[in-house]
Parts: structure tokens; sequence; C-alpha cells
């Protein structure tokens, strides 16, 4: 279905969001035909740029970052044309370009500023859109995170933006509810009438939520301030958290699925004061040599000024959510860096099966799991007992019951920014964080990273290309469980 026609200001426009992800997105969904040449993209940046070689860098974002089986060079050209391009720097406005002749003033076209910088210019580019009367009451704007290194520093940020904006207009991104899969992570809980009867304490005994990456965090600058409480537990795996764990929202409203998310942050039972050190495990991997790979460690990439640092590359933790629907199922976290594989997935084990009728069966039967597979391969496994075929009597085995996305559909698969960029045009704010979870998300972060601040022990080290510490091993053991990895 095409979007309203729109005014999409991307403050920011040269910088590597721009030319990685929005471009690229936009292409598609310009493809598509979800938008037409009515529409249009304004970059705005402090480099003096004029429209044509603003387009040429659309044109070259598309090349570089837009796989080849999609590159059509007539609806490229005709994808550069809606391009053009302001030099404003808001710390100096009698010199910034007219971006008022740009934005079209019927109020048909939706106008939406994307501020793709630091969010230090935030609240300068919102005072600035509002002394120019660039702000409108139906205008959106569209931040991402860093959004605060704490919860103080968030709340800045936050009310920087709502000096001008108020919070029907922020649209806060977190690209993880954008993907595919964890929006079907909706479907499969509320679309099924299966899942949701089981879907508690009585039979779950824990869920485990993995994301894995095989790269390392060396090379990307702002790495080091942040680390892997921040960067991924914070936000991409406290919203999976919420999703798997929320109660069925009333509707698929903004507000109503954003109330029922927040419960589930407001019911974390807090890791405080000696919690930390028994719940968390942080590490930083080190570098591997044998005589055909060579991995440098995270302190070797690290430039001379930052070496010695402590910052986490990885992290394991298990967290209570302490309600009627979770009480007594741990939710054990893992993330990290350079580790054996890029995987994404959630594993909700469930509770064995009361008594066994199989006294003289091969094989003990093994409790239920059922394996929702994020990234890469999206799909999504039941394991389940089946009895092994053959005349030789019961004997029990596990088999997968498998759907495979790419296996089952033969569409692409959009990319997260596909659809979290127009639904900003949309006016639907269902896939973005409202300002109390962000900050109820910090609330629950911050005393296990104050609690690391104040140790004396670093991070536990692990070797690049394994699934991390040995610390997150015994975390999960100590209960008698393991990590779930596919074979
Ligand atoms: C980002 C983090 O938000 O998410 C990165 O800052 C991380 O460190 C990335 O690599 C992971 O996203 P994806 O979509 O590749 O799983």
């Amino acid at each position: 279905i095409p979007v309203p026609t729109f005014d999409y200001v991307v403050f920011g426009a040269t910088g590597d969001l721009t030319k990685r992800k929005l471009i690229p997105a936009l292409y598609h969904r310009f493809l598509d035909g979800q938008f037409d040449d009515e529409c249009r993209i304004i970059g705005v940046s402090r480099s003096k740029l004029s429209d044509a070689d603003f387009q040429a860098a659309a044109r070259d974002a598309v090349i570089q970052f837009v796989e080849k089986d999609y590159q059509d060079e007539k609806v490229i050209d005709r994808f550069v044309k809606i391009f053009s391009y302001v030099a404003v720097d808001v710390s100096k406005p009698e010199e910034a370009g007219d971006l008022g002749k740009k934005l079209r003033e019927d109020p048909k076209v939706v106008r939406a500023f994307y501020l793709a910088v630091a969010p230090d210019l935030f609240e300068p580019i919102a005072e600035y859109l509002a002394k120019k009367k660039y702000y409108r009451r139906d205008a959106r704007v569209v931040i991402e995170k860093p959004l605060g290194h704490d919860l103080l520093s968030s709340m800045e940020i936050n009310d920087g933006v709502a000096k001008i904006f108020k919070e029907d207009q922020v649209y806060r991104i977190d690209h993880y509810l954008g993907k595919e899969t964890v929006q079907n992570l909706l479907a499969l809980r509320f679309a099924n009438t299966l899942f949701e009867p089981i879907w508690n304490s009585a039979h779950i005994d824990h869920v485990q939520l993995t994301v894995a990456e095989s790269v390392g965090a060396g090379t990307r600058g702002y790495y080091d301030e942040s680390g892997a409480l921040r960067d991924m537990i914070q936000n991409h795996m406290l919203q999976l958290l919420c999703l798997v764990a929320m109660e069925p929202p009333a509707s698929d409203d903004a507000n109503a699925l954003r109330d029922e998310k927040l419960k589930v942050l407001r019911a974390l039972k807090p890791i405080v004061n000696g919690d930390v050190a028994k719940n968390t495990v942080r590490g930083q991997y080190k570098g591997v040599k044998s005589e055909t790979t060579a991995v440098a460690g995270y302190q070797d990439e690290l430039p001379e000024d930052k070496k010695g640092s402590r910052t986490e590359t990885f992290v394991a933790l298990k967290a209570e959510v302490e309600n009627w629907r979770w009480a007594g199922v741990p939710f054990y976290f893992r993330t990290g860096k350079r580790m054996a594989n890029r995987v994404s997935e959630i594993c909700i084990q469930f509770k064995p099966i009361p008594h066994s009728m199989f006294d003289h069966a091969e094989g003990a039967p093994k409790a239920n799991k059922l394996i929702i597979r994020l990234q890469p391969d999206e799909g999504v496994k039941l394991m389940m007992m089946i009895k092994d075929p053959g005349p030789g009597g019961m004997r029990l085995r596990e088999v997968p019951l498998n759907l495979s996305f790419a296996q089952t559909f033969s569409e692409r698969t959009p990319e997260a920014y596909e659809r979290l960029l127009l639904d900003v045009i949309r006016g639907s704010q269902t896939l973005f964080m409202r300002r109390d979870e962000l900050e109820e998300a910090w609330t629950w972060v911050d005393p296990i990273r104050e609690a690391w601040d104040r140790s004396s022990e670093p991070p536990q080290s692990y070797v690049a290309g394994t699934w991390g510490p040995s610390g997150a091993i015994a975390l999960i053991e100590r209960d008698g469980r393991t990590w779930y990895e596919d074979d």
C-alpha cells in the first residue's frame, strides 16, 4: 500500500547511517512502488554540496549497498531525482541554506525530520526547526541510539527533543523492532491459539535469548564507550524480552502495545548489589593465532590511548520478570562480539512431562523447546518427541517441526529500516520505543553497569570465535540448565 506523499528531511545526510541504511532502504521501497516521484528526500548537513552532488552520493549508496539483483538503472535514475540538498550548520543559522524553500506547505504532504546525527545535536536542531518555522504540529522526528549512556543522560536527550516535539511526534528507532522475524513474534504469540495457554510459568521452565555476532567491535569507534550492556541489552534484547513476556495487547494501537511492554520492564527484578556478581557475567575477547588463522583481540584493535579498556564485548545475565505469568521462570540473556557464530535466537524451554509411561523404551522423553530464529536462516522450530520409525520396539527420538522462512516464502525479506522509515510516514508508532520504555530500560541496566564500574574485577576473557567466557556457562549450569545450541 503506497504511503502518502512526503518531505523526508535527513540531517546527517553525508554520514554512514544515511549511506548504508537509509538510502538503500528507501530505494527498495521506491522500487516496490510504495512511494512515487512526488516524494522528496532532502539531505541536510554542514558540508557545502549541491543537489547534484547529493544525488550522486545517493546513486553511489544504492550501487554500493543494494544487492545487485535489485539495481535497476531506470529506477535508480528516477529515485535520485527525488533527492535534493541544503547546507545547514545549526550553530551558524545566519549562514544556513534555505530549507524552507524545499519544504512544501501543503498539509497533505507528510513532513518528517530524520536526525541521523549525534544526540547532542538533537536539541539544537529541534530548536532551529522551531525558530525557522519548519516545525509543524503534525511533523515527525526520528531519532536513534545512542539515546544516552544512562538514565539521566537519556532523560536530558528526551527533554531536549520534547522542548519542541510532543511524544506522539517522536519516533525512537530500535531497529530490532523492524526486523521481520521480531514482528513475527507477535504473530506467533497472538495470531495462534496454540501457544498462549501454555505461555507461562506452569509450562515454561526458562527462556534463553541469544544475540551472538561473529564480527569484532574494535573498529567501531563508539563501542568502547558503550560496551555490550548498553549497546545490545539495554535496547534490542530488552525489547525482545518484552515481546516474549508481555500480556496480549488489546489492539495493535501503538500505545496498547507499548503499555504492555512497559509493564514487563517494570516487572523486571532489579539486579543490584551482590546479585550483580551472581547473575551477570561480562567478557572481553582475546585474540587467537594458529597456523591457519589470526584474529585480533579487543585490546589489539584499540588505539593506544584506549589500551587497557575494561569495556565488555560480551554479557550473559539471568533476569526475572516478577509477575503472575512468569514467577520463577528465569530469562537467560547472552550477547557478544567475536562469538562462534552469528546467530540471534530465542529458545523457549518447556517443562518436562509430569510422568513418563515409557519404562521400556529406548531414550527418555526430552522436554519440548520452541526455537525462534531471528537471523540468519529465519524460522521457527518446535523440538518434539516421536517414535523412531521401525519394528524394533519403542525408541524415542527428538525431532524438529521446522518452519524455515527461506524454504516457505520466496519473497525477499525486507530490512528493518524499510519498514520503520515508512511507518514514520504512515504515522504508526507501534514499532518505536516510547520515552517511558527507554527510561525504564535504563533504570534496570544502570545498577548493573555501576556495580561493574565499582568492581575491581576485570571482564573475563574469552577466546575470539567461542561462545564466551567460562563464567557464562557456569551461570546457567549452576541452575542445572545448558545454553541451547543448534546441532
Ligand atoms: C547495533 C549495535 O545496534 O546492532 C551493533 O550498535 C550491532 O554493535 C548491531 O552490531 C547488530 O544488529 P544486527 O541487525 O546486525 O543484528
